[in-house]
Formats: structure tokens, C-alpha cells, sequence
């Protein structure tokens, strides 16, 4: 239960996960809030004034740097954009760390599974005989791309996708919604000369990124704090485009001659 004090402030009830890769548990604070504050002005508090060494990420307090996620009462969210307002005065506050990703103290979890997906993505392939600062292309596809370049990396969709948030043993042959929606970027992209270069997007999204465990839940689109339509823009198009490549009667013909040059 809460304290109201004299002012607009209040003692707020905060209960926070603490410990490390062998194991830990929920331990109960009184924080006071102040007017205005977000849940990671609190638990800047409590590290001030109640556990120093509690450990947590944060850089920017803007939204703008991704590194502050964490489970805000079980819900993926960055803490720096979650206001007190939106909690009553009398709720208990859960802050966990990312359930999808190993823990390694406190709030701070090992996020090194997205570096390796993003790794795994071969970049854009400039086409051929087109000068950078030559290029051009329309203003439409420029603004379809320009959605998923607000990605600020925190992976808050990365760790609510139910295909790897309980299932660990998925994390090999999937990349997870950031990482097929950047090949999806790329696929989208009139410039990208990768199919020229002999690397298929939509066959590696299918095959070596798990585009196929994706059922459209857009649990990913929910939880995305720049607001990108993950699953509409771009996971059901790429998943549009590569079954029309696997079922496209010329495309077929064009693997099968493909195929029989191969020797
Ligand atoms: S829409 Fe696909 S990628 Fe997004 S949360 Fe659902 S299954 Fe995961
Ligand atoms: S797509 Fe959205 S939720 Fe996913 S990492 Fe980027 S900003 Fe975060
Ligand atoms: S501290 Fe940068 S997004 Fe929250």
C-alpha cells in the first residue's frame, strides 16, 4: 500500500528483481515519486538511496538510446518512457529483467543474441556501375524503408516474440522480428543489387532466419516504442514475397534451368 506525503508526492511500492546467472528474487522497496517521474527516474532513486549497487542500463532517458528495457509489471518497455501516471498510487510496481535474454545482474541482461543475428545479415549491396551520391530512387520507397530505420535497437520486440521468449532452443534458427524486418528493408530496397550478387533475401529469410515460425501474432508491433508496424509492413510482405517466389511458375522455371547448370 502507498503513502501519500504532504505535497503531490507519494511513497510508491516498488518490487524489484535482484540477483545474477545463478539465480535471485523479487525484493519489496518504498520509493518516493515525484510529479512528472517515469519508472526510471524510481529506480534511479532506489540506487541512490536505498541499493547502490543495484544494476541497470540506461544512457539517454530520452527513448532515443534502447538500452534501459526492462519488464515493467510482466510488459516489455523501455523505463524511461513509462510514466508514474500511468500506475494508481496504491499499485505494486514488478520491474524484471528481459525474460528472452540470459540475465547478467540486476535489470542488465546479455542482449548478445541480437548482435549475432544482426551479424548473420548480409548488408546492402550497392548496384553496379552507380556511383554513391548517384543514386536515386522514388520518394515512396524511400519513406517505406525510412519506417523501420527509427528502430532504436532496445529489442523489446526481440524479447516478447513467443517463438524465443520460453523457447531457447529456438534461438539458432530464428532472428526474431527486428532482424526479419530488416531483411525485409533490404528485400523492399530498388537499389539493392544482392539478388544480382547471387544472394536470395527471401530464401535466406525462409531458411537460415525462420521468416516461417513467425504466426503474426504482432505481439512485436504492441510492445515497439517507435510505434513501426513490424508485423503489417514488414513481416506479412516478406512473407507475401517469398511464397510468391516459392510458388511463381516462372520463378520455379528459372530454378529448375538454374539448377540443371549447376553441375
Ligand atoms: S508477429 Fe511474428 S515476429 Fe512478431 S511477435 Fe508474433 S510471431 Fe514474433
Ligand atoms: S523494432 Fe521497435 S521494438 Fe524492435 S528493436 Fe526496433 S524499436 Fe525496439
Ligand atoms: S535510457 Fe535511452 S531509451 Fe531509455
Amino acid at each position: 500500500m502507498s503513502t501519500s506525503t504532504a505535497s503531490n508526492n507519494y511513497v510508491a511500492d516498488f518490487r524489484v528483481w535482484r540477483g545474477d546467472a545463478d539465480g535471485g528474487d523479487l525484493q519489496d522497496f518504498k520509493v518516493e515519486v515525484n510529479e512528472g517521474e517515469v519508472v526510471l527516474d524510481i529506480i534511479h532513486r532506489l540506487q541512490a538511496t536505498q541499493a547502490s549497487d543495484l544494476a541497470v542500463r540506461w544512457n539517454c532517458k530520452a527513448g532515443k538510446c534502447g538500452s534501459c528495457s526492462a519488464e515493467v509489471n510482466g510488459r516489455p518497455r523501455l523505463m524511461c518512457m513509462t510514466r508514474m501516471s500511468t500506475f494508481e498510487r496504491t499499485d505494486v510496481i514488478t520491474v524484471t529483467p528481459l525474460r528472452a535474454f540470459p540475465v547478467v545482474r540486476d535489470l542488465v541482461t546479455d542482449v548478445g543474441f541480437n548482435y549475432t543475428k544482426a551479424r548473420e545479415i548480409p548488408a546492402f549491396v550497392p548496384p553496379e556501375g552507380v556511383a554513391a551520391g548517384e543514386y536515386r530512387m522514388q520518394q515512396v520507397d524511400v519513406e517505406r524503408s525510412q519506417e523501420f530505420r527509427k528502430c532504436i535497437e532496445c529489442f523489446l520486440c526481440q524479447d516478447t516474440c513467443h517463438v524465443v521468449r520460453d523457447h531457447e532452443e529456438n534461438k539458432a534458427a530464428f532472428a526474431g522480428p527486428r532482424f526479419l524486418m530488416r531483411i525485409a528493408e533490404l528485400d523492399m530496397h530498388p537499389l539493392d543489387a544482392a539478388g544480382e550478387a547471387g544472394l536470395d533475401r527471401k530464401r535466406t529469410a525462409q531458411e537460415e532466419h525462420g521468416l516461417g515460425y513467425c504466426n503474426i501474432t504482432k505481439c512485436c508491433t504492441e510492445v515497439c516504442p517507435e510505434n513501426i508496424k513490424i508485423t503489417d509492413n514488414a513481416l506479412i510482405p516478406l512473407k507475401e514475397r517469398a511464397v510468391d517466389r516459392k510458388y511463381d511458375p516462372l520463378v520455379w522455371l528459372g530454378n529448375k534451368i538454374g539448377r540443371r547448370r549447376t553441375p
